[in-house]
This record gives C-alpha cells, structure tokens and sequence, in this order.
C-alpha cells in the first residue's frame, strides 16, 4: 500500500477479529493486528463469526472503537437472527455483514434483513470460489453476452444493484480490471429476475454443527495455551 504511493484516505482497509474466548484477548488481538499493519487506523474491524464468546468479542471492538483506531465495526459470517441478537444486546450495532453470497447461495432473507436495518451486506466468495459451472451457467451466460460483458462482471453487478457490496480476490492484473469494470451497464428488473431464480439456497457449511463444534474445539484449545 505504501509502495503504491496512494492516499491513505483512497484505501479502505479491513480486518477480522478471529474467534476468541475472553474480552481481554480479542482487545489483545485487534491490538496486535493494528500494530502489524502499522498504520494509524483501519476502516473496518469484522468479528469474524459468531462463535465462541462472540458477545465478549464484540464489547473489545465496541472499546478499540472508542480509540478511534478503527473507524468503523462490523461482523462476518452472521446470519439474520444472530444479527439482530447481537443488536439487541449491545451498544454498536454492526455497520456491516461479510457473508457468502454468490447465484447459487443468494442469503435473500439476510440480504433483505440485513438492508431493512441499515447493516451493509457484503458478499464473500462472490464469483463463487472459482466454482466452475458459474462461468458455464446458460442464464449467466446469455446475460454476458446480452451486455457484451463477462459472466463475472454480471455477477459483481448482479449483487451491487442488489445493495450488496462485493469483494472479489483474483491473483491477476487483467482480471481486476475485469472486474472493476462493472460499473457502465445496468441489468433490468427481467434480467435481475433470471438470476434471482438461480438460488439453490443451500445449507451453508459455516452453520454446520459439526464444523462449528471442531472450529471452536480448536480455538479454546489455541487460547488456553
Ligand atoms: N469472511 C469469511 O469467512 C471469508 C471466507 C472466504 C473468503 N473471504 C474473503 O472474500 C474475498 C473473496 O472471496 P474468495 O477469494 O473466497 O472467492 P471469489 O472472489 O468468489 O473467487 C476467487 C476465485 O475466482 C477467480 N476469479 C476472480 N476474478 C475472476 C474473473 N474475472 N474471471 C474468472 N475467474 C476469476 C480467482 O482466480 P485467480 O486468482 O486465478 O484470478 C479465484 O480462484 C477474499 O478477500 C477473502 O478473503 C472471507
């Protein structure tokens, strides 16, 4: 970032709270990430699940908050009703959620809950991971070319003109262009429709019990070192 020669105030700069069991080591460890990225402040500070003592974590980012080190708060991998749980029991409420999303796993009841209250939802994984049958898919495909556009532009635009913010990763130059370029067309409410139809829903691993029980099994045993 520095070697970029940009401004600070023209980058916006996230970071995650992993899952912790006690409020003095999630203030402990949004600390150390603050000093190992030495800057002055990041924009966002995300908890990044609803695990373990995730009450004790959020009241450590409420306080680094008040440092003014963060500017703002928000959480990750929260599905609707942990949301609004977390609202209703702390002071901050989240300015944002990072969740899963792409055509297959739309999270339409959390995208429309999440924007009724104000949260800003942010899509992970947005292009799917890389899963394959998404550049294939015929819907995604017609649209694409409908647009003379790729099938990952109208998937990034698909979630913007939807509200939702879009973080895609790519290892290429020509492919974040690609994918920055996804902002001088507009799909119609028709086109917008076709891929609304495309949801699978499908039952996220990042709720899945078993997951859940070996992720946070493993993090308590990490913290009682
Ligand atoms: N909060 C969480 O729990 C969580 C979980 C997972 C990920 N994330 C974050 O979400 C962000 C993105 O998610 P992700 O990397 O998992 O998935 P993603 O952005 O949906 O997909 C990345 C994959 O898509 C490929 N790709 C990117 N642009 C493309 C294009 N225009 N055409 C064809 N292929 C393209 C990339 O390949 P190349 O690199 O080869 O171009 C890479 O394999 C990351 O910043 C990650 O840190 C958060």
């Amino acid at each position: 970032m520095r070697q970029s020669g940009l401004a600070r105030e023209d980058v916006f700069v996230t970071s995650k709270l992993s899952s912790i069991i006690n409020e003095g080591q999630a203030v402990q460890a949004i600390e150390g990430s603050l000093d190992k990225l030495d800057i002055d402040y990041v924009d966002l500070f995300l908890l990044h699940a609803p695990w373990g003592d995730s009450y004790a974590a959020w009241r450590a980012l409420e306080r680094v908050l008040e440092t003014g080190r963060v500017k703002a708060i928000g959480v990750s991998n929260f599905n609707a009703g942990a949301v609004a749980d977390l609202t209703v029991f702390n002071r901050v409420t989240p300015v944002l959620d990072q969740i899963e999303i792409d055509p297959f796993n739309q999270k339409k009841t959390d995208v429309a809950y999440l924007r009724s209250q104000g949260i800003v939802p942010e899509a992970w994984g947005p292009l799917g991971q890389g899963r394959a049958d998404l550049y294939t898919n015929p819907v995604l495909k017609g649209l694409a070319d409908q647009h003379q556009k790729t099938v990952a532009q109208v998937v990034l635009r698909w979630n913007i003109q939807r509200g939702v913010v879009v973080i895609p990763k790519t290892t290429h130059r020509e492919r974040m262009a690609e994918n920055l370029a996804v902002f001088d067309f507009t799909l119609t409410k028709e086109e917008m429709a076709a891929i609304s139809q495309l949801d699978e829903a499908p039952a996220d691993f990042i709720y899945d019990p078993d997951y859940i029980q070996q992720t946070v099994a493993g993090f308590v045993k990490n913290w009682s070192k």
